[in-house]
């Protein structure tokens, strides 16, 4: 499966932090936010990637990843240059695509704990599977909502009288029929392509999946100074209480396999003392007397 990394946008909710960063580049905790989303799809067995950008923010990410082949991934970028949401990246990206399935997620969105992007990925056939997730606030989102049984029959982006609490986070999974429904889009209301849209699509078509997220996950939003200082704190309680860090990709590069234990050891050798790198040598070590 391949996978679409969107890190566009403004940020113009963070002003005046985006003046000269993105907002997938800022901080949280001790790395940049756009390292959780990454994180997350490496250890769903994605290797290849394109990261799609602004051109004034794309060479700051071709600068943090370069084509990723130091993780033992391939990462190609695309320029958004008019941003007309989310689901332009699936056209963006179509000759990335190709003939496979693909996998999106949002260069603001992290997510920690449970095994449920794991299963969904390993279990993963056809159609689409979106996730659903209890929110307080699901007007700002997009929002499904469950018959009796729990099958998903409606969802709306941004409803201004939700008819759940389920919001959709924004880590999709699609089939190769995407490239098809992306083309076919035509722009809502507000003049973007939704990503809602895409999965009504799917939905009509009987061939959408909703995995509920259980009350131990966590999907943090970093979109606000407020929010993506909550995140920070939120990763720093739970690295200092495991002494694991969340949203490492190297470490779950080095886990997934996708870089053996040499290769590893060689690229921890290539960063600066720092804490982080002495992490790396705790994994790389219990990895040698594993
Ligand atoms: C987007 C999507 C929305 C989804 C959200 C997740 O909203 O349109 O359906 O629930 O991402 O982060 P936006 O972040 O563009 O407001």
């Amino acid at each position: 499966m391949k996978g679409i990394l969107l890190a566009g946008g403004a940020g113009s909710r963070l002003y005046p932090l985006t003046l000269v960063a993105s907002k997938q580049l800022q901080p949280v905790y001790d790395k940049p936010m756009v390292y959780y989303p990454l994180t997350t799809l490496i250890e769903g067995g994605v290797r290849e990637f394109c990261l799609i950008s602004t051109p004034q923010d794309l060479p700051r990410f071709r600068q943090l990843f370069g084509d990723g082949s130091q993780w033992g991934l391939s990462i190609e970028y695309r320029e958004q240059a008019h941003p007309q949401g989310i689901a332009q990246a699936l056209r963006i990206a179509d000759t990335f695509i190709g003939s496979d399935p693909v996998t999106l997620i949002l260069g603001d969105n992290i997510f920690y704990g449970g095994d449920s992007f794991h299963r969904a990925f390993a279990d993963f056939r056809s159609g689409a599977t979106i996730f659903g997730y209890h929110v307080n606030d699901p007007e700002r989102y997009g929002v499904v909502e469950f018959d009796a049984e729990g099958r998903a029959i409606s969802i709306e982006e941004k409803p201004a009288r939700p008819r759940s609490n389920h919001a959709v986070p924004g880590l999709y999974l699609y089939d190769n029929e995407v490239v098809e429904i992306a083309r076919n889009l035509q722009p809502s209301a507000r003049g973007e392509l939704e990503i809602t849209d895409v999965n009504l699509e799917y939905l009509r078509r009987g061939a959408l999946r909703v995995c509920r997220l259980t009350r131990g996950f966590a999907w943090l939003d970093a979109g606000t100074s407020s929010s993506l200082h909550e995140a920070s704190a939120y990763v720093q309680t739970i690295e200092k209480r495991q002494g694991i860090k969340v949203g490492c990709p190297e470490e779950a590069a080095f886990r997934r396999g996708f870089i053996s234990l040499p290769e590893f050891e060689k690229l921890i050798g290539r960063l600066p003392r720092c804490e982080y790198r002495t992490y790396l040598e705790a994994v790389a070590a219990e990895a040698h007397g594993a």
